[in-house]
């Protein structure tokens, strides 16, 4: 099945309409954009993930704007027609409303993404995502285990499976519609809330880690090709096992440098 790449936000609301899935794929570089511009995946996510898979820290707090505008300008080089939404990092907009959006106009501006993602819908955040949606600046949402600040949820924990839970994530999504957004990214919520939502709300929900009854899936591109040859989070799929064939590779390039077999 071939379909229309997406270009704008509407075309999300549009494929739920249809019952189609969204593939998401995260990406931080220019040749695996390059890759993934010859698949019919729909969109790319320059994440803050790119602060531990592609930077080594322990978490995304520390990635700033300007890492994320490096790559996502990186990114949008490999896949120049592709849907590419850029992920507002940890503090890029929690100090105050103004520097919420002059970080946000610089990020649209610098890398010529389609699309900016949040964390969370505290009341700041949705009046910061209210202002970016009037100001024409496309918005997703992100809600349930929100890695910026996992240390309130005492660890990456699934979310959402307390009756307390529940109502407040159900309320997110409503509130993050309201505000806006075209689409919310449910991370490591329970399926049967991911479901809930997604059936409640007429935007696409894009689930990583939350079951298969959300509109879409999301998946860090590191953890679908295999790339740490330690760690792979419980909720991805390795579709391959690149850090194997990579650690090969290299061994038999040393080997024959020391063998004198090549060059
Ligand atoms: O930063 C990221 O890659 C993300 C996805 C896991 C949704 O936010």
């Amino acid at each position: 099945m071939t379909l229309k790449r997406f270009q704008y936000p509407q075309e999300w609301i549009e494929r739920k309409k249809q019952k189609i899935p969204i593939s998401v794929v995260t990406c931080y570089d220019f040749m695996m954009a390059k890759w993934i511009s010859r698949t019919e995946i729909d969109a790319i996510l320059v994440g803050d993930s790119l602060g531990m898979v592609f930077q080594g820290n322990s978490s995304t707090l520390p990635v700033t704007v300007d890492d994320i505008i490096y790559h996502t300008k990186i990114v949008r080089r490999g896949a120049p027609d592709f849907f590419i939404i850029a992920d507002m990092p940890f503090g890029s907009y929690q100090a105050s409303k103004e520097k919420a959006l002059m970080n946000s106009f610089r990020v649209i501006k610098e890398t010529n993404c389609q699309a900016l993602k949040f964390e969370g819908s505290d009341e700041f955040t949705l009046d910061v995502i209210d202002q970016l949606v009037r100001s024409g600046i496309p918005v997703m949402g992100h809600i349930g285990l929100t890695p910026q600040s996992f240390m309130n949820f005492g660890g990456y924990k699934i979310q959402g499976k307390k009756e307390e839970q529940k109502k407040v994530l159900l309320e997110q999504a409503h509130k993050l519609q309201n505000v806006g957004c075209f689409s919310i990214v449910l991370e490591l919520v329970h399926s049967e809330l991911a479901s809930k939502i997604t059936k409640e709300i007429q935007i696409p929900t894009i689930g990583i880690g939350s079951g298969n009854g959300t509109d879409g899936q999301v998946l860090v591109i590191y953890d679908l090709f295999g790339m740490d040859p330690d760690f792979t989070p419980k909720h991805a799929k390795r579709y391959a096992n690149f850090s194997e064939i990579g650690i090969d590779c290299l061994r038999k390039y040393d080997y024959e440098v020391k063998q004198k077999l090549f060059p």
